[in-house]
C-alpha cells in the first residue's frame, strides 16, 4: 500500500491545532479560568459627600466621596465581586510626621468601612495597613532623621488595624513591608477579639516604579521624600520573596500577594507552588494607566487586553487579582 505523505516531516500525526478548531473544544480544554470570584476591586474613597474626582493618571477610574462609594459597593455586589479594597485620600492637614490619623477611629477609612458594612454587609471589605496616606512624608513607616523605623511604624500600624477591625473591615493587609508585622498585628487582633478577622500580607512587594499613579489618587506622591528602597523589593530578586512569604505566613497570614502583578508572574507560580497558599497578586496602577492609557488612543483593544491579563495571573498561580478593572471584567464575564 502507499504510504501517506504529508509536509509536516516524521511525525505528522500530533496536530495541536485540532483541539482549538472549535468554540466549543477550546472552551473543552481551557486549563484555566477567569470567574467573577477571583476579582478584588480597589477603590478611593475621597471627604465630601456627592463628591467625584477623576484621578488624572488613571482614566475611568474616580475618587468617591463615601456616599458614593456606597453606591459603587451595590454595584460591584450585583454583579458577584466578592471583596474591594479601600484606600483613602487624606486631607493633608491631617497628615502628621506620626500619622496619628491612621488610628483615628473616626478616619476617612472606618467611616467609609461602617457605612459599606451598613448597606453592603454580604461584600468583604479589605484594607491597607500603611502609613503613606496619613504621614506627611509619603513613606508607610516612621522617619526618623531619614531612617524608616521599623518597630515603632508596627506599633502605629497595629492600632490602625485595630481601629479598621472595629470598624468591620473583614481582611487587613499591610502593605507596608516592615518586618515582623504579621506576628504582631494576629496576636493584637486575636487578644482584642478579632480573631476572625483575616490578614492578607502583601508579601512580596518591590519597588517598583508602577505604583506613581496610586500616590496621585491618594495624594500622596507631593509628600514622598526619596524611594522605598530601604522596606520595599529589589525587582532583581526571587529568591528573597520565597523567604518573605515564608516569614509571613509562620507569622499568621492567611493569604499572601505579589505586587505588582504582570511583571512578577514568576514569583507568584514560585509561591503558589511552593506555599499553596491562597495566593494573590495586585494589577497595580501603572499597570492600569499603562493599558487604559494605550486603548484610549486606540493602540490596544481595551477589554481584550484586560481579559487576557487577568487570565494571565490565573495561568501563573493566582487565587484571585486586585484589579481597577474588577467592574469592567465582571461585566464581561457576565455577558459571555
Ligand atoms: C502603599 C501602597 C501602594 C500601593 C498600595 N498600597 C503604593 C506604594 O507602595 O507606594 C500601590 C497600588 C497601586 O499602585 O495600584 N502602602
Amino acid at each position: 500500500m502507499a504510504e501517506l505523505h504529508t509536509t509536516l516531516g516524521a511525525y505528522p500525526l500530533t496536530r495541536m491545532r485540532r483541539n482549538r478548531g472549535t468554540d466549543w473544544s477550546r472552551r473543552l480544554t481551557a486549563e484555566t479560568k477567569l470567574s467573577v470570584d477571583d476579582l478584588i476591586w480597589p477603590v478611593f474613597v475621597q471627604e465630601g459627600t456627592n463628591a467625584r474626582t477623576p484621578v488624572g493618571s488613571m482614566p475611568g477610574v474616580d475618587r468617591l466621596s463615601v456616599d458614593l462609594l456606597v453606591e459603587a459597593v451595590k454595584q460591584a455586589r450585583d454583579l458577584g465581586i466578592p471583596a474591594i479594597a479601600i484606600f483613602p485620600e487624606v486631607d493633608p492637614v491631617k497628615k502628621t510626621p506620626d500619622a496619628r490619623e491612621a488610628y483615628n477611629p473616626d478616619n476617612l477609612v472606618c467611616r467609609a468601612i461602617q457605612a459599606v458594612k451598613k448597606a453592603v454587609p454580604d461584600i468583604g471589605i479589605v484594607c491597607d495597613v500603611a502609613l503613606d496616606p496619613f504621614n506627611s512624608d509619603g513613606h508607610d513607616g516612621i522617619v526618623r532623621d531619614g531612617i524608616i523605623l521599623n518597630d515603632e511604624s508596627v506599633e502605629v500600624m497595629t492600632r490602625q488595624a485595630l481601629v479598621q477591625s472595629q470598624a468591620g473591615c473583614d481582611v487587613q493587609a499591610p502593605s507596608d513591608m516592615m518586618d515582623g508585622r504579621i506576628g504582631v498585628f494576629r496576636r493584637a487582633l486575636d487578644s482584642a477579639g478579632f480573631q476572625h478577622v483575616q490578614i492578607m500580607s502583601y508579601a512580596a512587594k518591590y519597588a517598583s516604579a508602577f505604583y506613581n499613579p496610586f500616590r496621585d489618587a491618594i495624594g500622596s506622591s507631593g509628600a514622598l521624600k526619596g524611594d522605598k528602597k530601604t522596606y520595599q523589593m529589589d525587582p532583581a530578586n526571587s529568591d528573597e520573596a520565597l523567604r518573605e512569604v515564608g516569614l509571613d505566613i509562620a507569622e499568621g497570614a492567611d493569604m499572601v500577594m505579589v505586587k505588582p502583578g504582570l511583571p512578577y508572574l514568576d514569583i507568584v507560580r514560585r509561591v503558589k507552588d511552593t506555599f499553596g497558599i491562597p495566593t494573590y497578586a495586585y494589577q497595580v496602577s501603572g499597570e492600569y494607566a499603562m493599558l487604559r492609557g494605550a486603548a484610549d488612543r486606540g493602540w490596544l483593544v481595551w477589554d481584550k487586553v484586560l481579559m487576557e491579563t487577568l487570565s494571565s495571573f490565573k495561568r501563573a498561580g493566582c487565587d484571585g487579582i486586585l484589579t481597577y478593572g474588577a467592574v469592567d471584567a465582571a461585566r464581561l464575564l457576565a455577558k459571555k
